[in-house]
């Protein structure tokens, strides 16, 4: 499982003459690698999301995974939103059980198939419970689970945790970034979250807006499980807002013709442990 992703020279704009949302969007995920889009609301991280998944075309440019340029939806690339969306009449097996069923697989391999993921996602004494029934971090273990059936080779996440408490958001985000390590599947999650980000990554790409642009790389270079009480963590995670604030001031000082670029990266300043990566 896992599968490359190109973002090739893509710019968009939702409709002719509108304001451009994306501009030279050009990046490559390795296979089994776990990517973070950062960056302020409206930047274009759900654009670019949407995107990769086959449900909207750029403008200019193309996405391609495992080589082919994506033209539409695939059960190869799944993607899970803020809201699980799980069908409140069925309980949780069932659920989970939908994308094999749409797929044609056979009663034996779905009924095995299910109780596996259910197990990975710590579900299994709730196959029978209607998912009404179950809590918001339950729900979206339903949908991770669900997302996870038809063994894709990514993962797309649009902010999934943001409505959970923190304690449920901390060990789910742990747990999918585990799961994809496992699996080699690769995971692109965008949030507006640093510690997510730190949490969940294995590279960064950090966004500016008006235009949606890349404006920094960095790779995080920290052991997996990730250990946010750890002191490398907090200092990767000080770089990163660092890196962020700098993308922002120069947006909000810049006089909006961005012929400069921003300002050095914390490495430069500081001796900060991050890799600027020149992928793209
Ligand atoms: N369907 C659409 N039609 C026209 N404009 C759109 C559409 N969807 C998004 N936009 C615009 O594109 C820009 C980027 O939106 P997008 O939803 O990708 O941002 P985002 O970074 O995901 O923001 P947030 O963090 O708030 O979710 C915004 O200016 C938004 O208004
Ligand atoms: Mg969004």
């Amino acid at each position: 499982m896992g599968a490359t992703i190109h973002l090739n020279a893509i710019t968009h704009r939702y409709k002719a003459g509108a304001p451009t949302v994306l501009e030279d969007i050009d990046d490559q995920i390795k296979s089994g690698e776990r990517v973070v889009l950062i960056g302020r609301s409206g930047c274009g991280k759900s654009t670019l999301l949407h995107m990769i998944a086959g449900l909207l075309m750029p403008a200019e440019g193309c996405v391609k995974i495992a080589g082919r340029q994506v033209v539409r939806p695939s059960a190869k690339w799944n993607m899970m939103f803020q809201k699980p969306s799980l069908y409140p009449w069925m309980n949780v097996r069932d659920n989970v059980a939908l994308g094999l069923r749409f797929a044609g697989a056979g009663k034996a391999e779905i009924r095995e198939r299910v109780a596996g993921l259910l197990d990975l996602v710590g579900l299994a004494d709730q196959a029978g419970a209607n998912v009404q029934s179950l809590s918001g971090g339950q729900q979206q273990r339903v949908a991770l689970a669900r997302s996870l059936a038809t063994r894709p080779d990514v993962l797309l996440l649009d902010e999934p945790f943001s409505a959970l408490d923190a304690f449920t958001r901390a060990s789910l985000q742990q747990e999918v970034a585990g799961i994809c390590g496992d699996l080699g599947i690769t995971l692109v999650t965008v949030t507006h979250d640093i510690d997510e980000a730190i949490l969940m990554a294995d590279r960064v790409l950090i966004m500016g807006r008006n235009p949606g642009r890349i404006e920094a790389r960095l790779t995080v270079d920290l052991p997996w499980p990730r250990d946010p009480g750890s002191v490398d963590f907090q200092q990767r995670r000080r770089a990163l807002m660092e890196q962020f604030q700098q993308t922002d001031q120069f947006q909000q000082t810049g006089d909006g013709s961005r012929t400069e670029r921003p300002p050095s990266s914390a490495q430069d300043r500081d001796g900060a442990p991050w890799r600027r990566v020149s992928n793209g």
